[in-house]
């Protein structure tokens, strides 16, 4: 297919060069000049008319509604041919609508699944919704970086061997540091137990569009994918994909699939949200090869940077000694700070208030820098920032480590709708969690409902939100003095 095309974005273009005058949603109804405008003036000088004028209603004829195929179809197309999927969904609420949808849309098949352990809340809050039953199966931990990585293959052979009638496998890859699976190998697994494997590739969605990245997940044979296009692949914030392999579950799959992101997304949807994934197809598709190579270059110049300060280190080669981790995504460039004597929560905090660099997360020892796919980054101000930061006294025994769950006692879903209550956070230790308690980034729980509250996950939650820019996403209160629990 040509991929040049934008067939979505142009028909946008078109509806708001035509200049309507506007008796339609949007209220606020921009005119059909930027002269004659009565629309919200704070609106128009913050977004601009053309802008505006481009927030378009769905089900409009010759965009997105009419004889197949509309333009938003053929932009649909484009999308699924530049993944290598079968067919492709915009989806407009993020990778979490995303996740919501495939939960969905596989409870279908039955209940029982295996989920990687380290999902987002998203796929967590799904189970409950649908009720789903995990047999979650735990990732290898890098406990010193606070990180998890995949699953390996042999881990979700025995998973699914130990699960009754599974009906898919769910894992995430790349994790948040850029940690990538035996998706292949992966997905070979999942098929020898006739289920499908459903990948959340939220952070992958630019894999595949250069030669020095990972191959994306569809073509190493995933069923289902949900990609956060919005991530490191260029479109604007919330925007994601949703993409279904060719495998053998794809017939029986898809107007399932249809069915749970008619769901999910809104019959609202933001035009503007989705002319931002056409075009950001576009971009990877055709221009990729060039822009990402630029992004490399700034990658591999952050690297060597570091390399020759002697202070801190790549925390990729760390991760690469996990025999589950495949390969490392080279736009995600993890760095130890541990080692040069400062957290990186602290790390992160000083580089953003001083330095107004902003890297996208922080652990207690690790600071994560990514590079947009066709981004090309100020390496110099990275590199000036990190060369400035203090020394610090780190107490290497009062570290921060990331904690492993508490056991299970009920389902997700059993837990979620039980009687509940919110005590104080050290009654709550030894109790069934009723909440889904993640520090974000990267948003992967830390207690799940249905799992005990430990001690050291009480700690560690707490001390994330005294840390800087530290939050809990999902708590019964906001610093994590008390919790919910199943009564
Ligand atoms: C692995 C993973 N999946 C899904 C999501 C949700 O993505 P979004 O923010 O696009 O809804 C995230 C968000 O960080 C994530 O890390």
């Amino acid at each position: 297919m040509d991929q040049n095309l934008t067939p979505y974005a142009d028909a946008i273009a078109a509806y708001s060069q035509r200049g309507y005058a506007k008796f339609a949603t949007p209220g606020f109804q921009v005119a059909s000049s930027a002269q004659q405008s009565t629309a919200q003036p704070e609106l128009v000088e913050l977004f601009g008319h053309a802008l505006l004028a481009g927030d378009v209603p769905p089900l409009i004829e010759g965009i997105d509604h009419g004889t197949y195929p509309t333009p938003l179809d053929k932009s649909l197309e484009l999308a699924a041919d530049a993944w290598g999927a079968r067919r492709t969904w915009f989806l407009a609420n993020g990778a979490s609508m995303g996740n919501l949808t495939a939960c969905l849309a596989i409870r279908n098949f039955g209940t029982n699944i295996v989920v990687q352990r380290s999902m987002h809340s998203s796929v967590i809050d799904g189970l409950a919704i649908t009720g789903l039953v995990a047999n979650f199966v735990r990732p290898s931990v890098d406990i010193e970086l606070g990180v998890a990585n995949g699953v390996s293959v042999q881990d979700l052979t025995e998973a699914l061997r130990n699960t009754k009638n599974p009906v898919a496998a769910y894992v995430i890859t790349p994790s948040y540091f850029g940690a990538v699976a035996d998706v292949a190998g992966l997905a070979k697994v999942a098929h020898s137990f006739n289920v499908p494997l459903i990948v959340d590739e939220a952070w992958g969605s630019h894999f595949g569009f250069h030669n020095q990245l990972p191959t994306n997940a569809i073509r190493l044979g995933a069923d289902l994918v949900i990609s956060s296009t919005h991530k490191l692949g260029g479109s604007l914030s919330q925007t994601a994909m949703l993409h279904l392999g060719h495998g053998s579950f794809a017939d029986e799959l898809e107007p399932f699939v249809e069915r749970a992101f008619r769901s999910m997304q809104s019959t609202s949807v933001n035009s503007l949200l989705l002319v931002s994934l056409d075009l950001a197809r576009k971009q990877l598709a055709v221009n990729g090869k060039t822009t990402i190579t630029k992004s490399l270059a700034g990658a591999n110049a952050i690297r060597a940077g570091i390399k020759a300060a002697n202070r801190f280190t790549d925390a990729g080669d760390q991760l690469k000694k996990h025999p589950d981790v495949y390969e490392i995504d080279p736009l995600r460039i993890a760095i130890n700070t541990a080692v040069g004597n400062i957290s990186g929560y602290e790390a992160r905090s000083i580089l953003f208030n001083e330095f107004a660099v902003h890297c996208e997360m922080a652990t207690e020892s690790t600071l994560v820098a990514l590079i947009g796919a066709g981004a090309t980054p100020e390496v110099d101000r990275l590199l000036t920032g990190l060369a400035n930061l203090p020394i610090r006294e780190l107490n290497r025994t009062d570290q921060l480590l990331l904690p492993i769950a508490g056991d299970r006692q009920m389902s997700v879903r059993d837990a979620y709708f039980s009687k509940t209550e919110v005590i104080p956070a050290a009654a709550a230790v030894g109790r069934v969690s009723a909440d889904s308690l993640a520090a974000y980034p990267p948003g992967i729980p830390n207690i799940l409902p249905g799992e005990i509250i430990t001690a050291e996950n009480v700690h560690f939650l707490q001390a994330t939100i005294r840390a800087p820019f530290g939050h809990v996403r999902g708590g019964a209160s906001k610093d994590m003095t008390a919790f919910r629990v199943v009564t």
